[in-house]
């Protein structure tokens, strides 16, 4: 680690938990919020106190819960659990994992993800500078409901921590906190974990013993208060899980509008903690900017657009589309009612329109695919214009083809191009053509048969009809010399 490392600091986050209320298969710390796992959230700002070591508690799920964890912060150390609940006997097992380690633990949940960097820092400021053996983060709520509740004594000092389901009507009513967030001096844990006992409502050691118990030993215990209790919010249930994921999204497009981003309509616009936005790009109401997408200065996206690892260029126009895996290059459009496919690559200023489905596919520097079409594992030149309805017949029923198409080629109104096939330079395309052979650079490729008009028709075969009627004065009015048909009327 670097220099900037606080050797006096171990974090240990809490993740072992199986996290009943959610009723989910999935762990709870793995359900996600702004693109990240709950746990990923706790393990970031971990990171941003640069702690000398970072330890994670695991046991349900383990090996999924692990995974994530070593995906979100490799330098964390896994730590598991046995078979003994509680969170106190979670941070013994941490503890025994830092034997010679002498300075202050602080001790995350990894269910408590909207903490940042700067609130824990001014904890442990304030812990260090008062020299605790522990300090607590407390909140004042309106709804205490599920919290542990911070007791005081006579002197307004925390004399100890009751869970809900321990406390008697009087500690019920509190409304001050325990946000499950702590900095010990390491040596008060390792004294008193041991004898922290599981005669409580839900049998398990409980961290939240040993306050009272430093307390009883003639310790001092300091809490502090936050005025922000949002940070605070932990997950339990699905309620919680989109509230916290609510306040976490409108910490994100603050920070990109104070970057320089117009966000019309923050309550419907979603942005991943991992997206990034430069400046003037405008995003209109109901949009979501996913995991690793990027937005170049200028860009408008929206409305009613998803983006999902994507890469959009700087001015590009980006309207009620759905796109995954795409790169849409400067001063392109796509849109609106646009879906890109994983590898779908527009170059800049080229443009992907109205009911246009692509995937895997090349759209060359100021080619155009306007309308009505569907274009997959094709290359297309600079210079394109595909007609209206353009389908590449990419699948045999076997495996897919690929259709090349050069640079500067335009082609007529709904055609079919037979993959593999390959249209050259500057070629051009009939309408309604089904293209199944290559086509020569410069040629014109017409497949549909000459039109034959079979005269009078309709007066002979369908006699006494309105069609027969219309059609029989329109041809004298046309031998009696009125100009031509069609202008009348
Ligand atoms: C806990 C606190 C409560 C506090 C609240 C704040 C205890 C006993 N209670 O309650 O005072 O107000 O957090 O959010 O600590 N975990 C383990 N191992 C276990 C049990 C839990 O690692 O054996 C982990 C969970 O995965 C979770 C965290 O500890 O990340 C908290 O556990 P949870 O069951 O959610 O505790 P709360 O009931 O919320
Ligand atoms: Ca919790």
């Amino acid at each position: 680690m670097s220099d900037t490392t606080d050797h006096r600091l171990a974090v240990v986050i809490l993740a072992a938990g199986q996290g009943t209320r959610m009723r989910s298969a999935l762990p709870k710390v793995l359900h996600r919020i702004g693109g990240r796992p709950l746990v990923g959230h706790v393990l970031d700002t971990a990171h941003a106190l640069a702690p000398a070591d970072v330890l994670v508690v695991v046991r349900h799920e383990r090996d999924q819960v692990a995974e994530a964890v070593t995906e979100a912060e490799p330098a964390a150390r896994l730590v598991d659990q046995d078979e003994i609940p509680g969170t106190g006997r979670a941070v013994e097992v941490a503890l025994a994992a830092l034997p010679d380690f002498s300075g202050d633990v602080l001790v995350l949940s990894g269910d408590v993800p909207l903490l940042d960097a700067g609130t824990l820092s001014a904890l442990l400021a304030g812990h260090r500078a008062g020299g605790a053996a522990a300090t607590l983060m407390t909140a004042v709520v309106d709804d205490p409901t599920g919290y542990g509740r911070v007791i005081r004594d006579a002197a307004g000092d925390v004399a100890r921590i009751v869970e809900q389901k321990d406390a008697d009507d009087a500690e019920v009513a509190v409304r001050e906190i325990n946000a499950g967030v702590y900095v010990f001096r390491a040596e008060a844990l390792r004294t008193h974990l041991p004898a922290v006992g599981t005669d409580n409502a839900q049998g398990e050691k409980y961290l939240t013993d040993v306050p009272g118990m430093l307390r009883r030993a003639g310790d001092r215990v300091a809490a502090s208060l936050v005025s922000d209790v949002t940070v605070t919010y932990g997950v339990n249930d699905r309620a919680q899980l989109a509230e916290v994921g609510r306040l976490l999204n409108a910490r994100t497009v603050r920070r990109w509008q104070l970057e320089g981003v117009t966000v019309m309509d923050p309550a419907t616009t979603w942005i991943d903690v991992t997206a990034t936005l430069e400046p003037d790009v405008t995003v209109l109401p109901n949009t979501h900017i996913l995991r690793a997408t990027t937005i170049g200065a200028g860009a408008v996206v929206g409305p009613d657009t998803s983006l999902v690892d994507c890469e959009v260029g700087p001015r590009a126009t980006v309207r009620r589309t759905d796109a995954t895996l795409a790169v849409i290059e400067a001063d392109a459009t796509v849109g609106p009612f646009a879906y890109l496919r994983p590898g779908t690559y527009l170059h800049a200023g080229g443009k992907i329109g109205t009911f246009v489905e692509t995937k895997n596919s090349t759209i060359g520097a100021g080619s155009k695919v306007p309308h009505l079409s569907y274009i997959g594992d094709t290359t297309i030149g600079t210079g394109v214009n595909l007609g209206a309805g353009a389908i590449t017949a990419n699948y045999d029923d076997l495996t897919k083809h690929r259709t090349e198409i050069g640079d500067e080629v335009h082609t007529g109104s709904h055609n079919v191009f037979v993959a593999p096939v390959r249209i050259g330079d500057g070629a051009k395309t009939g309408a309604g053509a089904v293209i199944r052979k290559d086509v020569p650079a410069g040629a014109l490729a017409l497949s549909v048969a000459p039109q034959r008009n079979v005269a009078g028709w309709v007066e002979k075969n369908r006699p006494g009809t309105k069609a027969a009627d219309v059609a029989a004065r329109a041809r004298s009015a046309q031998k009696a010399g009125d100009g031509p048909q069609g202008q009348e009327g």
